[in-house]
């Protein structure tokens, strides 16, 4: 970390004495205040739930200008990435920190490919489930059971076990989320044909079945692709600082993803996916645009509890340029599928026109994010509405191992432990029961 020439002086009302805290400078974006210290020099805590001024860690993986609506991945802007590179070539960039050149990526890709098989056991602890299960809680489980199949890379502390976890987790999570798929409905489960690439190896996996043969279209393959390159890394949101706080405590890295999937799964998060396409839904069923209206009535209305799903970010106070190039997909999908008069796509444009005219939504910087496109792209690919969240789960693990490796290596890292301001019953002793 580069020390600031300027210190930061924090000063007390009541005369005590002042303490002087040292700056930091990143490469780009604000300059942090370091105060591991402070308790030390003050007895005091700072108070920050939701992480609002805090940064819990350094990092050089991924950075978001959220005023300019800007997002780079070691650098590269994400319209670059999501124009010239596959999901792939993004992995071993946010792995390695570089882009491959031809002999490194076929080299990523063949180590990728050898480890898409899952144990054979898998289908056996799948099968405990309900039929009806949601697929964020099986993919939850099947997860965290890795490290029950793999027990050569569960030291976290072992650079070669993380190195093979990394390679196993973003190999096996498409064959994970398609057999979670393929058990819901019954169908039997598709081995992974390694001659394909990644996403269309998932679609063949998804949509395949052992009585025909399946034909890949490069459309959708490109598509998925993209989604999987826009979601694969958010710095540190909640899934990710999650992995970060699970790992911190030395517990291997399948059981740390687990944790990120779990987290993932809320709708304030991965889970906005699923509840923005089942929004467009109910307004469609109540009268698509002419309820419009109605629907951003509620949305304003603090006691309804009802959001604009897939509007608003805590980082972006300005357009989410994945939901840019997610609208640009959803175009080419739809276009290709004969769907360009897709009554959802029509009645989510004009709800984000609506949305960016009214001044609700202007003060507050509301605009959409990337999962306000992302459920009709991939409900038009014929992706079920509830496994939304799992395909982000899916593209972002590479993100989560990135991030989560890039603590283990960073000599400042310690186990997670906030504190609190305890505001509870000072002791007291226990009464017998009668007297209670
Ligand atoms: N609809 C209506 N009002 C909203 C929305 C929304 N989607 N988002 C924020 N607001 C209002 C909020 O009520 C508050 O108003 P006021 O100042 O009057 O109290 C103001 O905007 C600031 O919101 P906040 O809740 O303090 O902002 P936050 O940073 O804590 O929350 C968020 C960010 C993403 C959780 C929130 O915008 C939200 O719930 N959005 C809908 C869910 C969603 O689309 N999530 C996906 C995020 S992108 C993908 C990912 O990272 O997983």
């Amino acid at each position: 970390m580069k020390a600031s020439d300027t210190k930061a002086t924090l000063s007390f009302s009541n005369g005590g004495d002042s303490v002087e805290l040292p700056i930091y400078k990143g490469t780009v974006g604000p300059d942090v205040i370091d105060i591991r210290k402070l308790y030390a020099q003050t007895g005091m805590f700072t108070y920050d739930p939701g992480f609002m001024s805090t940064a819990a860690c350094q990092s050089a993986i991924t950075y978001i200008d959220g005023d300019k609506g800007e997002l780079l991945y070691r650098g590269y802007p994400i319209e670059q990435l999501a124009t010239n590179c596959d999901f792939l070539e993004t992995c071993h960039l946010l792995l390695y920190g570089e882009l491959p050149d031809q002999g490194k990526k076929t080299n990523f890709t063949k180590l990728v490919t050898n480890h898409t098989m899952v144990n054979e056991q898998m289908q056996f602890f799948l099968r405990g489930f309900r039929r009806d299960a949601h697929p964020m809680a099986i993919m939850t489980g099947l997860v965290g059971a890795l490290s029950a199949f793999y027990h050569d890379s569960t030291d976290i502390n072992n650079p070669e076990h993380r190195e093979i976890a990394a390679i196993r987790l973003i190999a096996k999570m498409p064959t994970l989320v398609a057999m979670a798929y393929k058990y819901t409905i019954g169908q039997p489960y598709m081995y992974p044909k390694n001659d394909l690439s990644y996403a269309g190896n998932f679609l063949h996996m998804m949509f395949a079945t052992p009585c025909e043969e399946y034909k890949v279209n490069p459309v959708l393959e490109r598509a998925l692709d993209r989604i999987f390159i826009l979601h694969a890394d958010h710095e540190q949101n909640a899934s990710t600082s999650t992995v970060r706080l699970c790992g911190s405590s030395g517990t291997n890295p399948f059981a740390a993803i687990a944790a990120g999937v779990a987290c993932l799964w809320g709708p304030a998060h991965g889970g906005a996916n699923e509840a923005a396409l089942n929004m467009l839904y109910d307004i469609q069923k109540e009268g698509g645009v002419e309820k419009i209206g109605e629907f951003i009535k509620k949305v304003k209305d603090k006691n309804s509890n009802v959001k604009l799903m897939g509007f608003g970010h805590r980082v972006y106070k300005n357009y989410d340029p994945r939901a840019k190039l997610m609208q640009e997909t959803c175009n080419e999908v739809l276009t290709e599928l004969g769907l360009e008069n897709d009554p959802l796509f029509k009645l989510a444009k004009e709800l984000e026109k609506i949305a960016l005219e009214d001044e609700y939504f202007v003060s507050r910087k509301l605009y959409p994010n990337v999962d306000f496109y992302s459920g009709i792209v991939q409900r038009a690919i014929g992706i079920p509405v509830p496994l939304f969240t799992a395909i982000f789960a899916l593209a972002r693990t590479v993100g989560w191992i990135a991030q989560l490796n890039e603590m283990i290596g960073d000599p400042e890292y310690k186990i997670g432990r906030p504190r609190q301001l305890f505001e509870g019953s000072p002791k007291r002793d226990v009464q017998p029961i009668g007297k209670r």
